[in-house]
């Protein structure tokens, strides 16, 4: 898909498909002079009450005469021009585009102008909305796709004048990148666990790095992190038969010496509970508890596409979570690599079991900030369910950066307090630290958990666990947090 910005008149334009938008007021402003050429067609569909006036309904005008647009979509903005109506026209712009088949489209966006951002944040969303709906994921479909299906294209959005051309055209771009990063991590979610194991993911990462002189891949195999002391990753992996990865992905972009931000992601391929084993029923979605692991891929790719000019770490550690024979047992102690001792009371809250030792191997980075990403607890679906990812964090700057990137992005997050009145939730009678901490507040505890092995650095926590997914007629990966992700980093840039 590519997308243009440029300057020029609505009118002139040759396309298959023209974007208008109305005002609030529910006319069709600056391009009165489109609707006069086309004898006044547009504002009397409009004034007839055909396009219903709430942010992000369209009308799509099948033949047009008078101009030299085949089509003209007109989209209805609503009242209040701000942010949050704005994600929703642009979702529905780039869902009317996919469904009218048209190969290429105009989007004339001078008229909406909102009243609490700039063009390039909308332009931005816009871009990344046109790209993510075209999105579809046939792999494992034995049909392929039709092959003449018409698929959209091209979009050019086009701007009256010159005004901040520059920077719109930066700002499609980015918007373009964060939805190619959001495809990677969508086609890594969607993949079963059969064929997203973690020398799998191994393999993408140097596909990733394959002619990127700034990206370097290394993978540890279970003898090095046996070596390394990380008993806890371990107890997890020893279970299966695939072998856990701990895969570090280096993007050098910025000046050598740069402390280089940590992103690192739960890649647990497939998560059956283990010995504590979970329910048969929508089991299969446990597939998905490589989604944060998949979000750093995603946001490693948009980094790497934009050319970055930042120190960017993206650490996915990566097992498969099994019941067997030499699997770890309730009850069972185990040593970290940061020297804690830990009491496996479920095996089903591994997730915390093999990032703690990853973040304890970040140490190494002297990282300016570790952000680790996880679809860590279901508890975290009760409390703030499908829309909103939780953040914990031991560091207030870098929970306000996460939380206003993840608002900018449209893509947000809500800090839970990481009070030291939990962490006693977490005490054993036989080890220094519990793996679980009782029903109440289980993504606070999760994040308790965590906080003892990020004492070294600003570290912040997304469970993900009800926002990377979805399940229902709709069941797929979602592709966030990435849009979060990769805004938190281009703020870091700027
Ligand atoms: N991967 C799950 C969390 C999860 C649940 C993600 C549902 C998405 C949807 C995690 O490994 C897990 O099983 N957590 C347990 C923790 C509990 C044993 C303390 C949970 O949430 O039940
Ligand atoms: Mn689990
Ligand atoms: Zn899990």
């Amino acid at each position: 898909m590519e997308i243009t910005v440029k300057s020029g008149g609505a009118a002139k334009q040759q396309t298959q498909c023209l974007v208008l938008f109305t005002d609030a007021k529910g006319e069709l402003p600056a391009f009165s002079s489109v609707d006069q050429e086309t004898g006044g067609l547009l504002s009397a569909l409009v004034a007839r009450g055909d396009l219903k006036q709430s942010a992000g309904q369209t009308l799509m005008v099948p033949t047009v005469t008078g101009i030299k647009a085949e089509r003209v979509l007109l989209v209805a903005t609503g009242e209040e021009l701000k942010a949050a109506a704005a994600e929703k026209i642009c979702a529905g712009v780039a869902r009317a585009l996919i469904g009218a088949r048209v190969q290429e489209a105009v989007i004339a966006f001078d008229d909406l102008e909102l009243e609490d951002r700039d063009s390039t944040w909308l332009l931005n969303i816009l871009s990344r909305e046109i790209v993510s709906a075209g999105y579809t994921f046939n792999e494992f479909k034995s049909k392929k796709a039709d092959k003449d299906a018409a698929k959209l294209e091209a979009v050019t959005l086009l701007q009256a004048g010159r005004k901040a051309l520059e920077e719109n055209k930066v700002a499609a771009a980015q918007g373009v990148a964060t939805a190619n990063g959001m495809a990677l991590a969508r086609d890594l979610g969607n993949r079963p666990g059969n064929a997203c194991t973690p020398k799998d993911l191994t393999e993408e990462a140097k596909k990733l790095a394959k002619g990127v002189a700034k990206l370097s891949v290394k993978a540890l195999g279970e003898d090095e992190m046996t070596k390394l002391g990380m008993h806890s990753f371990m107890s997890v992996s020893k279970g299966s038969s695939e072998e856990g990865q701990l895969i570090i992905m280096d993007y050098k972009g910025g000046q050598k010496g740069d402390q280089p931000i940590v992103l690192l992601g739960k890649g647990i391929t497939f998560d059956t509970g283990g010995i504590s084993l979970k329910p048969g029923a929508a089991m299969d979605e446990m597939k998905f508890d490589m989604c944060g692991a998949a979000s750093v891929f995603g946001t490693m790719k948009t980094i790497i596409e934009l050319e970055l000019p930042i120190n960017v770490i993206g650490m996915v550690a990566a097992a498969e979570n099994m019941p067997a024979g030499n699997a770890s047992k309730p009850g069972d102690i185990v040593t970290s690599m940061s020297g804690q001792t830990i009491e496996i009371l479920n095996t089903d809250a591994e997730g915390r079991l093999v990032l703690c030792d990853a973040l304890t191997y970040a140490e190494r980075f002297k990282p300016k900030a570790v952000v680790d990403i996880a679809t860590l607890t279901g508890a975290c679906i009760f409390a703030l369910g499908h829309t909103i990812s939780a953040l914990l964090s031991n560091n207030d700057e870098l929970a306000d950066s996460l939380f206003s990137a993840g608002n900018v992005a449209g893509d947000k997050a809500w800090r839970l307090p990481l009070d030291d009145s939990y962490q006693k939730q977490l005490d054993s009678n036989f080890a220094d630290i519990a793996n679980i901490g009782g029903r109440p507040a289980g993504t606070i505890t999760a994040g308790c958990f965590l906080s003892r092995f990020a004492k070294e650095f600003p570290w912040a926590h997304l469970d993900v666990a009800g926002t990377a997914s979805k399940s229902g007629g709709d069941k797929g990966a979602t592709g966030r947090p990435v849009p979060l992700l990769v805004q938190y980093v281009l703020d870091q840039v700027s």
